[in-house]
């Protein structure tokens, strides 16, 4: 496979202080793309990761972003504009969770709902809508959301996680829709991956360690499973509105 050469391509990465969205903002830097990087509480983790790109010879910029909060989104979008004058690729990393067994639906309080949902899926609306005029100028622009396979298939950390990320699966479809032909909309359902903060507020390490038995391949994800699969999309001219899970292997995720 070529090399993807991104030099010249500014990348908007949400969530970057997190577990997946770091290690997806150092190999889109390591392509030779500027990185704007948001962050919403995470200052330090944001810092050295901008800091560790630069000592790599990348260029990584830290926004603060409460993709909760159009004004957020749009002040940010603006920043971009002024600062790089374009955009090629936005990666709508960033989600919220919080564990409540399905079982337990009096548990799931409608404060809960709406946050996983304003985050996980009107967040990456929002910054898709923002964002188009930019990914659209030049005519070669990608949107790659970061889904789950509990929005495939009804697993998850609760139910209004697996159903934002079933919206977010289809919103990949709508957006490649509205915003082709210019822009192509992919989607990464990713299994579970251990040990990040996310997977941690999901379940116990037993539990972690039983999904990976659990998988046909014995693995689960990892951040730089989803960061290959990610290069890959954005190398691609012809593959729009679809959804990969990157999982090891789960059968109720198989479609
Ligand atoms: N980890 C897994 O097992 C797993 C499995 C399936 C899918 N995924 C998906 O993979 C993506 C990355 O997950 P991760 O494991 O890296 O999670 P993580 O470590 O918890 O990181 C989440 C990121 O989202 C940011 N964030 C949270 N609320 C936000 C808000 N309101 N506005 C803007 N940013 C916000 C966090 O910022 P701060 O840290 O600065 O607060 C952080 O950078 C998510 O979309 C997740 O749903 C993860």
């Amino acid at each position: 496979m070529s090399e993807l050469h991104l030099k010249g391509n500014v990348a908007l990465i949400t969530g970057a202080s997190g577990g997946i969205g770091a290690t997806v903002a150092r190999y889109v830097a390591d392509a030779g793309a500027t990185v704007v990087a948001t962050y919403a509480d995470a200052a330090d983790a944001m810092q050295s990761l901008s800091r560790e790109i630069g000592e790599a010879g990348g260029a990584c910029h830290a926004e603060q972003l409460d993709q909760r909060s159009p004004e957020s989104i749009s002040a940010l979008v603006e920043v971009i504009r002024q600062r790089h004058g374009r955009l090629d690729i936005l990666v709508n990393n960033a989600a919220w969770n919080v564990a409540v067994p399905f079982g337990d639906l009096d548990a799931l309080s409608v404060d809960i709902w709406d946050r996983i949902l304003e985050t996980n899926l009107r967040g990456p609306f929002l910054l898709a809508q923002a964002c188009a005029p930019l990914l659209k100028a030049d005519g070669g622009g990608h949107v790659v959301n970061i889904s789950s396979i509990g929005g495939i298939t009804p697993i998850g950390s609760s139910i209004a996680y697996a159903c934002s990320k079933a919206g977010l699966n289809h919103l990949t479809r709508c957006l490649a829709v509205a915003l082709a032909p210019d822009v192509a909309v992919n989607c990464i359902a990713s299994g579970l991956v251990e040990n990040t903060r996310m997977a941690d507020r999901a379940m116990d390490a037993d539990a972690q360690k039983a999904a990976r038995a659990g998988t046909l391949l014995g693995t689960g994800a990892t951040p730089e499973d989803i960061a290959a699969q990610l290069l890959a999309f954005l190398r691609s001219r012809s593959i729009t509105g679809q959804t990969i899970a990157v999982d090891g292997g789960v059968a109720g995720a198989m479609r």
